[in-house]
């Protein structure tokens, strides 16, 4: 027996298998668990040589961006600092309008900051282009953004995307962050969601 009980896990006990992955409307795994992490680590070294000498803040778009955040933010090798906004779209549950409402704002001024904007996934690019917009007229020092995954093809608007973790096809997801009606963002892969409703 180990310390921990956690018999017929993986090296780091990461492949243990996901209770919420039998649920009826989670579908094929589109971003493995191992996948994520081994990604996330390589985007990280590369966050650390290019921030060398001037750590960013990051800002973690929520709620979408909350389990991201926190695995990014370890991965990086520098004294970063965290925030994070909370933005709600006018469009229905999963299209995208464009008009964003500020539901949190920032608690700290951008000034002289170079700000990283960490965000779940890049669909129509809507809710990104305004949040550029919004935090470039704060006047940081420098802003780019980290996704994790950007929908292939979709995207209505030019943004510049300075870390990209994975492309994928378009249809809806969860997991790892991402929800269906604030349901499955604990799931611990990137899965294609199944429509179960009658
Ligand atoms: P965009 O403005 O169309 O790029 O949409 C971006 C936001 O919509 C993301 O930050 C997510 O919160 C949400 N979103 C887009 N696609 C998905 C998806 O497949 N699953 C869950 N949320 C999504
Ligand atoms: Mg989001």
């Amino acid at each position: 027996m180990t310390a921990h009980g956690d018999e017929g896990a993986g090296p780091g006990g990461r492949a243990r298998p996901d209770p919420l992955e039998d649920g009826p409307d989670v579908g094929r795994v589109i971003v493995s668990e191992g996948d994520l992490q081994a990604r996330i680590a390589e985007l990280g070294e590369r966050i650390t040589a290019d921030y060398r000498g001037r750590p960013p803040l990051l800002v973690g778009v929520l709620k979408g961006a909350f389990m991201f955040m926190s695995d990014l933010s370890r991965a990086i090798a520098l004294p970063v600092e965290v925030d994070f906004m909370a933005v709600s779209s006018y469009g229905s549950a999963t299209r995208t309008s464009g008009v964003v409402r500020i539901v949190k704002d920032l608690d700290v001024d951008l000034a002289d900051r170079h700000v990283l904007v960490v965000e779940d996934i890049v669909d129509s690019g809507l809710t990104l282009n305004y949040l550029q917009r919004y935090l470039l007229a704060r006047r940081p020092a420098s802003l780019e953004v980290c996704a994790l995954l950007v929908k292939d093809g979709q995207q209505r608007t030019e943004i510049e995307l300075r870390y990209v973790g994975f492309h994928i096809p378009a249809e809806f997801v969860v997991g790892y962050g991402l929800d269906v009606d604030e349901r499955l963002r604990n799931l611990r892969a990137i899965h294609a969601h199944t429509d179960v409703s009658p």
